[in-house]
């Protein structure tokens, strides 16, 4: 089906635009690669570029994943629910291997977010309720990423979806692969804490 392939090729497209990369260019003339921890995401945008840019980069990788996800049924490709999962997992794969940035990228949270979004709102709900507190307890976005990963691969048994659950097993793989940096700094205690949250204060 030839308007299958076409919906996972734009899937794919829609992940690799390097949201972090492009607005760090225009509004500041920064590459956000050589600066911080040179990730290209959310939370590298908050800590180099400020809250505003931050923000948007966050709100538009989210909606990367969620567009993808939404994609076969925007281009009324019919099929099954898990062709859902596949264009989005298409999307988070050229998140963290963007065609535009010779196969390089990011660290896929905000993208699999949007996947999230995309395909299970009450899903989503219960994932943002995992993510948000353990941000605020940890201080550390990468820690809070693993940890609510691993809760969330296991949270998703309950919702009875048998893709929703290698999709997830995948994004653990995935998370835990491209936070290796961060891995590394959190036990040599030398990660970039968020100026915010309990361990913070504490
Ligand atoms: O947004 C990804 C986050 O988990 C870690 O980002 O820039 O601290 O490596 P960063």
């Amino acid at each position: 089906n030839l308007k299958l392939i076409l919906v996972f090729i734009l899937a794919y497209l829609i992940g690799s635009f390097p949201t972090g990369v492009i607005i760090g260019k225009i509004i500041f003339a920064k590459d956000i690669r050589n600066h911080g921890s040179g990730n290209i995401g959310t939370t590298n945008s908050f800590r180099v570029f400020g809250p505003f840019a931050g923000s948007l980069v966050l709100v538009i990788d989210v909606l990367k994943g969620t567009l993808a996800t939404t994609l076969p049924r925007l281009m009324h490709v019919p099929g099954p629910q898990y062709l859902l999962l596949i264009s989005g997992g298409l999307a988070i794969l050229g998140h963290t291997c963007s065609i535009f940035l010779k196969f390089k990228g990011g660290k896929a949270v905000a993208t699999s977010a949007g996947l999230f979004l995309g395909y299970n709102l009450k899903f989503f709900g219960v994932c943002a309720l995992i993510f948000l507190p353990l941000v605020f307890i940890t201080s550390y976005v990468s820690l809070a990423s693993l940890i609510s990963v691993v809760l969330i691969f296991i949270v998703t048994f309950f919702f009875h979806d048998v893709y929703l659950e290698l999709i997830l097993g995948c994004i653990m793989v995935v998370l835990f692969v491209r936070h290796r940096s961060n891995i590394n700094r959190l036990i040599h205690h030398k990660e970039n804490i968020i100026p915010f949250g309990l361990w913070y204060w504490y």
